[in-house]
């Protein structure tokens, strides 16, 4: 008994170990040639539809932008807030990622932000600056590297090993565009926003604190990170194929890991 569990976590981490150290197998960090793909790799479509549904359940994601050129910094009171915050000399131009409240309210792939003037990303945006919003998927919150084999039915899902590197995550290039809260549609989209960040009505446009205001990051460009090389697509998608995967398409995908739905038990009475 005890010899085979020693040895079957010796095999778990032999075999996990040879698929992170043996890049001549398995393409990490980018797709093998046809003829060397052991794994069926998902198509342009089908990773379309995974990053679409990672956006969907996504609340958070990180906002890179860069810091302006001296020159372009606008006002007194722009000044007044680096001064705040003390912000060092010499990172003119340098991005900065932060993390922000992001929701997928428009059901058209580009999601919601609630945009706080104050905030650094706004701040560099609003001075010129490029904006790209990074997003990934882990269903866990174990950030360990197992070796023991981990036999939860959500936990086999995820592919092998159980590692953080495995599991996808995209950048989505863009553009911001403010949402107009007179067009009555968009308090759809603010009630959406608020379901999903019921904290964020502090912060809500008109409050006494910060002025804020809803922006729609429209997106122009998406870089897909699938997983390891071998078995996920790595690479830009077409952005017509973000923008036209469908409800119905992200309401049937399951990610890797994700808990099955489990039919309610009043559904076997209807
Ligand atoms: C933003 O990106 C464009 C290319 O897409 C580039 O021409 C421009 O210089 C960039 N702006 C800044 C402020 O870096
Ligand atoms: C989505 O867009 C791509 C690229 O334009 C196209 O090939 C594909 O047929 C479209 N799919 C649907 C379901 O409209």
């Amino acid at each position: 008994m005890r010899t085979s569990l020693a040895l079957s976590s010796l095999l778990s981490v032999t075999s996990a170990l040879s698929i992170v150290f043996a890049p001549e197998r398995h393409h990490v960090f980018s797709n093998p040639p046809l003829e060397e793909q052991y794994y069926k790799i998902p198509s342009i479509h089908e990773s379309a539809v995974m990053a679409r549904r990672i956006l969907h359940l996504a609340s958070e994601g990180t906002l890179v932008t860069s810091f302006p050129e001296k020159d372009t910094k606008s006002n007194m009171a722009e000044q007044d807030v680096e001064a705040l915050w003390g912000l060092p000399a010499g990172l003119d131009g340098s991005p900065i990622g932060l993390m922000e409240y992001i929701g997928d309210c428009e059901d058209d792939g580009n999601p919601t932000i609630l945009a706080i003037d104050i905030a650094t990303p706004f701040r560099n945006y609003k001075a010129g600056s490029n904006i790209s919003l990074s997003v990934r998927w882990w269903p866990t919150q174990t950030h360990t590297y197992s070796f023991l084999e981990d036999k939860r039915a959500d936990a086999q899902d995820i592919p092998t090993p159980h590692t953080p590197a495995a599991l996808p995550r995209f950048s989505l290039h863009g553009h911001l565009e403010d949402l107009n809260m007179k067009d009555f549609r968009n308090a759809r989209v603010a009630a959406c926003f608020v379901r999903k960040h019921p904290d964020s009505v502090l912060w809500q446009p008109g409050n006494d604190v910060h002025s804020s205001k809803y922006v729609r990051f429209v997106v122009e460009e998406v870089f897909w990170f699938g997983g390891f090389g071998d078995r996920a697509r790595i690479g830009w998608l077409p952005v017509e194929e973000w923008r036209n995967v469908t409800k119905q398409e992200i309401d049937e995908l399951r990610l890797p890991g994700e808990k099955k739905q489990k039919a309610a038990w009043w559904k076997q009475w209807l």
